[in-house]
């Protein structure tokens, strides 16, 4: 019998998969003219973030509690000013990053839908007029 994975962090393929997947979600997010400004100009640390945090959100070992504490993502994020214009654009980012690295089926929808939970939470300012 194949060998159920224990987590979507697992069935993905695990670190080597969030590596790439975090590297071509930045590289995107650093040229795209909506989501840019909010970033610094050195993604060292942020991809480094993400990284822990996106193997714990995906049911890996606990990274980014260990490295950096709760999560409380969306406490984390009050200090920018994120619309559904953000959301949009991080989500396509995303997306991308995602067929780049060639997760793809249903583990890419279930990881995706997960994502867009998650940047539907992170919005905290109205749609500009
Ligand atoms: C909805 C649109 C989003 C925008 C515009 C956004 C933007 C940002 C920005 C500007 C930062 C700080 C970068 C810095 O350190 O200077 C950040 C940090 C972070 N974001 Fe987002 N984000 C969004 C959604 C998400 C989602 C959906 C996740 C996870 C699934 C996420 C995970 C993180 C993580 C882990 C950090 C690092 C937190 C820390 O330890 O400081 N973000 N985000």
């Amino acid at each position: 019998m194949e060998l159920i994975p224990a987590s979507l962090y697992e069935a993905a393929g695990g670190a080597a998969t969030i590596d790439r997947l975090v590297d071509e979600f930045y590289m995107r997010v650093a040229v795209d003219p909506v989501l840019s400004p909010l970033f610094p100009e050195d993604f060292t640390l942020i991809r480094r973030k993400q990284k822990a945090f996106l193997t714990q959100f995906f049911g890996g070992p606990a990274k980014y509690a260990e490295e950096f504490g709760a999560p409380m993502m969306r406490f984390r994020h009050l200090r920018f000013a994120i619309t559904p214009t953000h959301q949009t654009a991080w989500l396509h980012c995303m997306s991308e990053a995602m067929d780049a690295v060639g997760l793809s089926g249903e583990l890419r929808r279930v990881m995706f839908d997960r994502l867009t939970l998650t940047a539907g939470h992170m919005v905290n300012t109205p749609a500009e007029e």
